[in-house]
């Protein structure tokens, strides 16, 4: 008798289990078919919409015969991004959009490659970019220290921009100044040799302050 009752104990919480477990199963299910859905669906709609019109319309036309230039845009996505970002300074969303359109491809998939590059920027730069060489030559001669310094000094990381606006830091392959490493370039002017105690004074130096002591000359 006793033997009895235990089993049927057994077997009624076993049908209880179960009966709860395929509910909890189903409501997990169908969230997570809602989370998909609502990650894809504003974005395919996006694509769809005209992208609003915030550069010249010449920059456009220029990304367009770039890409009707192509023998094949099949696997050019990440090519036409570059040019994309050397036309427009950056890629914002309707540049994005844009280009998802023009290949016929989900927007989700363009804004998956932008994020996975860190190269690509989907933020104007500062007035003044800090492209710090995280090359070999730079690496063991102490980059890694120098971009976290600026990074402290100004509060952001790589491919951000201060809130003023004034500077965006980059971390860039070898810039082909090797024999001066660690190198950074500040718009275009290259700092050689460079050390921590250099960074407050190159940053100075763009700020207006210290200019004649911040000054480095590429040798
Ligand atoms: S590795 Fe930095 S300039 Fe070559």
């Amino acid at each position: 008798m006793y033997k009895i009752t235990l089993g049927s104990m057994h077997k009624k919480l076993v049908l209880n289990f179960t009966f709860f477990g395929i509910i909890i199963i189903s409501c997990m299910y169908i969230i997570n078919l809602k989370v998909v859905m609502d990650m894809t669906k504003p974005q395919e709609i996006d694509v769809m919409k005209p992208a609003r019109q915030e550069f010249p319309k010449e920059k456009y036309d220029e990304l367009k015969s770039f890409i009707d230039g192509l023998e094949t845009t099949k696997g050019a996505l990440i090519e036409i991004l570059h040019r994309a970002q050397d036309i427009f300074g950056y890629l914002p969303r309707d540049v994005q959009l844009f280009i998802a359109r023009k290949l016929g491809i989900p927007g989700a998939e363009v804004f998956g490659v932008v994020s996975f590059y860190s190269y690509f920027s989907t933020k104007p730069s500062g007035k003044h970019t800090i492209s710090v060489c995280m090359g070999t030559a730079c690496f063991v001669r102490g980059a890694d220290k120098i971009i976290g310094k600026f990074k402290e000094r100004l509060g952001i990381e790589s491919n951000e921009t201060t809130e003023d606006g004034m500077f965006t830091i980059k971390d860039v392959r070898c810039i082909g100044a090797c024999g001066l490493a660690p190198v950074v370039m500040v718009d275009g002017k290259v700092y050689g040799r460079v050390k921590e105690e250099d960074v407050d004074r190159i940053i100075n130096q763009y700020l207006g302050k210290e200019t004649a002591n911040a000054n480095k000359v590429l040798r």
